[in-house]
């Protein structure tokens, strides 16, 4: 009868099986983004994604996804060098760009209205997925897409002439992909927050192609580059994400034109934004207090700069609170010596340093 104690168990396995699926696709929260492939773990996208279970995704993403599992596990890839590059931009701002656990639209809802920041994290996340694809692609493990055959014969460039070779990355795959997969997000209504999204997503598809750059091999006598063969590539994605850092220094407040054919600058004296330029429709809050309707947790507890003047600083991130000092002991290697050979022998020193952090928001003054 060993069946029936069995019974149970399997019984609810299943269930938990059916809540696990079902539960994703039918309610689908208002405030979930594609980007939340980001937060998927890597046992679990390193052989296949399954495309039901993905909040955030719409019908055409999930038709994308079913169809295209290659790419979809560069897509994958994308929005997570996304999401960390984010961070590392950001990491002495007030809003630093992190992620709530298990939360659909990852960076918390108020990423998902309409500001420079959430012009920043569509952006940088469009851009990702480029660069993953592009480079998916030349390494072969997408179908459909190779390296870019139409470079081939010579060229010249200011250093002279070189001849095409190797494998050139074909950003023009990634580029189409990552705006079919990403921009279907927005086909359903044309509101000012879907012209916002498409122009900042496709910003971000221009940021990998601007950084794209040559690189060559050198053959000749002894080294002189009398020859060069050379194939075109995406830069490393830093410099991807500190070139969308700078288009959101400089970001455009706009507004959707009388007519809704477009985005015009808020204020008449500004320029028109270029397709390269980032642009948002609403301020942003001062990021100081928490936030917990929108997943905003404050600045309180954040170790900030005493002398620093930038966003880092103290006063700037603290917001004007003030700040506690911790005295801590601050291991480190230190005293390194070469030795022979071929290896760096470092001590470990201990130091005594003050850390300071920003103190919480404050509770109002007791009456009394
Ligand atoms: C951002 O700041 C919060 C505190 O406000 C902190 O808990 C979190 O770890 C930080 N996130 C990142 C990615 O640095
Ligand atoms: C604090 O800021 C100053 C000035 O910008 C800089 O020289 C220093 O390295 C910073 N200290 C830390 C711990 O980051």
């Amino acid at each position: 009868m060993r069946w029936r104690e069995a019974g149970p168990v399997v019984v609810v396995a299943v269930l938990q099986v059916v809540v696990v699926v079902v539960l994703p696709s039918l309610l689908q929260p208002a405030h979930a983004a594609w980007w939340f492939v980001s937060q998927l773990s890597a046992s679990y996208t390193s052989t296949r994604i399954h495309c039901e279970n993905i909040p955030g995704l719409v019908r055409r993403q999930r038709v994308l996804c079913e169809r295209h599992p290659d790419a979809m596990l560069a897509v994958t890839e994308g929005a997570t060098m996304g999401v960390q590059h984010c961070q590392k931009q950001f990491q002495d701002s007030r809003w630093n760009c992190s992620t709530i656990p298990r939360d659909a639209s990852v960076f918390g809802r108020h990423v998902l209205r309409s500001t420079r920041e959430s012009a920043f994290v569509y952006a940088i996340n469009s851009a990702g997925v480029v660069q993953a694809i592009t480079r998916a692609c030349s390494r072969g493990a997408i179908m459909n897409c190779a390296c870019d055959i139409t470079k081939k014969g010579s060229h010249r460039d200011r250093m002279g002439q070189f001849t095409w070779g190797g494998c050139s990355d074909n950003i023009r795959h990634g580029t189409a992909f990552a705006r079919r997969f990403i921009d279907a997000h927005e086909r359903r209504q044309r509101d000012a927050r879907a012209l916002m999204n498409l122009h900042n997503n496709r910003a971000g598809r221009k940021a990998v192609r601007k950084q794209m750059r040559l690189e060559c091999k050198c053959h000749g006598v002894s080294g002189a580059c009398t020859v060069r063969t050379c194939w075109q590539t995406v830069a490393s994605f830093g410099s991807t994400a500190r070139w969308l850092k700078r288009k959101y220094d400089g970001a455009t407040e706009v507004s959707m034109r009388p007519d809704g054919a477009g985005l015009i600058p808020r204020h008449g004296d500004h320029k028109a934004p270029r397709k390269t330029d980032l642009v948002y429709l609403e301020p942003s809050p001062d990021y100081c207090g928490e936030d917990s309707s929108s997943g905003f947790a404050g600045t309180g507890g954040r170790q900030c700069n005493r002398t620093s003047q930038g966003t880092d600083g103290c006063d700037l991130l603290c917001c004007g609170r003030g700040y506690d000092t911790q005295r801590r002991l601050i291991t480190s290697k230190c005293e390194c010596k070469f030795q022979w050979c071929c290896f760096v022998a470092c001590k470990t020193c201990e130091t005594w340093r003050d850390l300071h952090f920003c103190k919480p928001k404050q509770d109002p003054l007791p009456l009394h």
